[in-house]
């Protein structure tokens, strides 16, 4: 799978920002029908993505749409009329605050329709948001639902405001939360949602920062994340993409050592040993599973050959 390191999301009635977000530096652009559209603009949203969708240079992007949640009145056109005219370009519908498997299946049968009537050949994916209660609580099935899904999304805010939580800010861990808790507030429902993705072979993506003008808080909760296992952040402003793609990309020390410990086992099978040191550091099966993943994002990344 191509890297979601960084995802922005573009709101879909904001014509220049469809422009804006080409020219960046992104992994994963989301035009967003959701919550950054205002009610009376949700129509004009659908038909300006459409429009950007089949007209706009994307580059390499990965394009995805998040739809309306599927208790209002605007999912199942979202999905319909964007998947129909434009999901040949699109890699994967986002689906908010999905409660349930059955919140996947609605919307993976929905496109096995859509493809079968438009006869496109690569088929959509999902990407389900985790930002409920019961959608935390049943992460599990959600990731299993169907082979289309690529990714569990945290929601911060939705989550805060599901769960009764006070929500200081909407980014995370970073802003003012340490006042307010001590430790990481957030730690067990982001390690939660990862356990479930990386289950089921999905990458999992952390909440944006919502603090746009603090680089600083943006890096330390990046970092965070991609410590308790997140592959990528959202953005919701293009400032935020440099950092989060720096923290989600490999070091070349990392690589480095990637390289050193996956030759150092090379060697040590062939002599018939198990566990061998590097650099004063233990070296066994766990660890060259870890370098290899290391190994293959960076390539993934274009860093090795
Ligand atoms: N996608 C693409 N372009 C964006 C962008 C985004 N999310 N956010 C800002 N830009 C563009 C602006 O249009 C502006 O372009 P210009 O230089 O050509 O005029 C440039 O980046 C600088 O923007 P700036 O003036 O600093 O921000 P702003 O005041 O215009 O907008 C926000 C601030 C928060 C309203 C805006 O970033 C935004 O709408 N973000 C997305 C919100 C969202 O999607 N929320 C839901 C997901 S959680
Ligand atoms: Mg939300």
């Amino acid at each position: 799978m191509k890297p979601r390191r960084s995802i922005l999301s573009v709101p879909g009635h904001v014509e220049k920002m469809h422009h804006k977000v080409c020219q960046s530096q992104v992994d994963v652009v989301m035009l967003d029908l959701e919550d950054s559209v205002p009610i009376d603009a949700k129509e004009k949203a659908r038909e300006l993505v459409i429009r950007s969708l089949l007209s706009l240079d994307w580059q390499e992007k990965t394009l995805t749409i998040r739809i309306n949640g599927l208790d209002t009145p605007f999912a199942y056109r979202d999905l319909l009329e964007v998947a129909e005219a434009a999901g040949h370009m699109i890699d994967a519908i986002v689906i908010p605050k999905v409660n349930n498997a059955g919140d996947v299946d609605f919307v993976s049968r929905m496109l096995d329709g859509i493809e079968l009537n438009k006869g496109f050949s690569n088929p959509i994916g999902i990407e389900a948001s985790i930002e409920t209660a019961v959608g935390l609580e049943r992460a599990t099935e959600i990731a299993a639902a169907s082979d289309r899904t690529k990714t569990l999304v945290f929601g911060i805010a939705d989550y805060s405001a599901s769960i009764g939580a006070r929500l200081v800010s909407i980014s995370g861990h970073g802003e003012k939360e340490e006042a307010l808790y001590p430790g990481h507030r957030w730690h067990f429902a982001i390690s939660r949602m990862v356990m479930a993705a990386k289950a089921h072979g999905l990458m999992a993506i952390d909440a944006p920062y919502g603090n746009f003008k603090d680089p600083v808080g943006l890096e330390r909760a990046a970092v965070m994340a991609c410590a308790l296992g997140c592959d990528g952040k959202w953005a919701i402003h293009p400032d935020q993409i440099e950092i989060i793609n720096q923290v989600f990309s490999p070091s070349q020390e990392d690589i480095d050592r990637a390289i050193k410990v996956l030759k150092a086992h090379e060697k040590a099978e062939a002599e018939g040993r198990g566990a061998v040191a590097v650099e004063g550091r233990m070296v066994d099966r766990a660890t060259v599973r870890l370098a290899r993943q290391l190994f293959e994002q960076a390539k993934h990344l274009k860093m090795v050959q």
